[in-house]
């Protein structure tokens, strides 16, 4: 499926609905594709880290040479004009979780197991890539939290990677669309037939009303903190890079980085846990988002809840919490579900809508980046257990994007890359 959907140089997120390649699924594809070709996975993240921008920013979309098929394609972004943006590869302008510096550790894993040319091209990709990595990271941790709270700000619900997770439904609410919206056609609902599965036209229109509200300050770092309707501190993503910037400190001391820029990761990641462990619930336990326009912690029933379980934020008894949260009736343990992996949403919260993209449906996608967390952390176990229900999960060979979380069923896009990169993955760790 993965050949299938290979454009030689990137990996398109998905055929039809997605025919681009994707920030985030572009690490994770990384992450399957090295379990058969290294070199292959290396040109993956090659590409990607090409389309860089100038500021550090890796962009969420890089677009394929000819494929018109997707909206917003290169034309509504408007990015040609802006000068930070990469010269000869088109892309969108904002950014999707920081999950890279994990692929490249997992490449190098890959590499070293397998030897010889595997572990060369890989030692030499992490070499490369590393001051790409750092300036990826250091873009996240002064243009997004210029004040240092460990707590990353993203302007657009894309940029979380969950787009229309009851995460963002009160900074949304809050953004109104100008008059002078160009029309646009959507054609997502085009490829995937049933629309009850995607977001809704209202949640489209500010959707498209923020990249024009980004594209008028010209995706000016400053100017985009004043001007753009939209600012919520991303508890998830936070998390994501407090992980990543461990990872990416540890493959610098093996690649023999400068010392103060190792440091420089170390530090970041004690910020990140630090401001995510400060965004926890006393009332429930879970790390919280906080919309940035009203100043209001953003207390919904997400999986971005147990964020801290994957970079070690909070105390033991706030992490002892969160494990039995999670194993718990209201997330994994419900008696419903098909296979006991976390829902986008909490079936037991009034926000759950077990078909419709994030907001209740199972992502293999996410479950992996849990169970890869576990796995590092030594929670061998929990790992272990996630892995297993994932792959029962996925046993019925379609990698659908997500999953109806009572019936099993495959929604949304088919052939999705990253789902199909994730089980090749689980399929080559060592059985426990
Ligand atoms: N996930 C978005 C979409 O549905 C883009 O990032 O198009």
């Amino acid at each position: 499926m993965l050949r299938g959907n290979d454009l030689g140089t990137m990996t398109t997120a998905a055929p039809a609905l997605y025919p681009h390649q994707w920030s985030w699924d572009a690490a994770f594809v990384s992450v399957g594709l090295a379990t058969v070709s290294v070199p292959r996975a290396v040109t993956e993240l090659d590409t990607l880290l090409a389309a860089q921008w100038g500021t550090g920013m890796v962009p969420h979309i890089v677009f394929s040479a000819d494929d018109e098929g997707y909206f917003p394609g290169p034309q509504r972004w408007g990015t040609q004009a802006v000068a930070a943006a990469p010269e000869g590869v088109r892309t969108s302008g904002i950014c999707q979780p920081p999950v890279h510096a994990i692929a490249a550790w997992q490449l190098l894993e890959t590499g070293r197991r397998l030897g010889g040319q595997d572990r060369r091209v890989a030692e030499e990709f992490c070499g490369r890539a590393w001051p790409r990595l750092l300036a990826w990271h250091r873009w996240l941790a002064t243009a997004r939290d210029p004040e240092g709270t460990g707590r990353v700000t993203i302007h657009h619900g894309w940029e979380s990677g969950m787009d229309n997770s009851p995460r963002w439904d009160g900074p949304y609410a809050r953004v109104e669309v100008g008059p002078d919206l160009p029309p646009y056609t959507r054609r997502d609902t085009q490829v995937v037939a049933d629309a009850s599965q995607r977001p809704s036209d209202r949640e489209y229109d500010r959707y498209l009303w923020l990249i024009e509200e980004m594209r008028r300050v010209s995706y000016d770092d400053a100017r985009v903190r004043e001007a753009v309707s939209f600012a919520a501190e991303d508890v998830l993503l936070s998390a994501i890079l407090a992980l990543a910037s461990d990872v990416l400190a540890d493959l610098g001391e093996q690649t023999a980085q400068r010392a103060g820029e190792v440091a420089e990761m170390r530090a970041l990641a004690d910020r990140c846990r630090g401001g995510v462990a400060a965004s926890i619930d006393p009332a429930t336990g879970l790390a919280r988002d906080r919309d940035l326009r009203t100043g209001e912690w953003l207390a919904t029933e997400t999986l971005a809840g147990f964020a801290p379980l994957l970079c070690g934020a909070g105390d033991h008894d706030q992490q002892r919490h969160l494990l039995a949260l999670l194993d718990g009736p209201r997330w994994c343990g419900h008696p419903a579900l098909a296979a006991a992996v976390p829902p986008s949403t909490s079936p037991e919260s009034a926000d759950f809508r077990p078909r419709e993209y994030w907001r209740g449906p199972q992502w293999p996608v996410t479950s992996w980046l849990f169970s890869w967390a576990f796995a590092h952390h030594g929670w061998v176990d929990r790992a272990a257990a996630l892995r297993e229900e994932s792959l029962r999960q996925l046993s019925d060979g379609r990698f659908g994007e997500y999953y109806e979380p009572f019936t099993g069923e495959a929604l949304g896009s088919e052939h999705q890359s990253w789902t199909a990169a994730v089980t090749l993955d689980w399929l080559c760790w060592p059985e426990s």
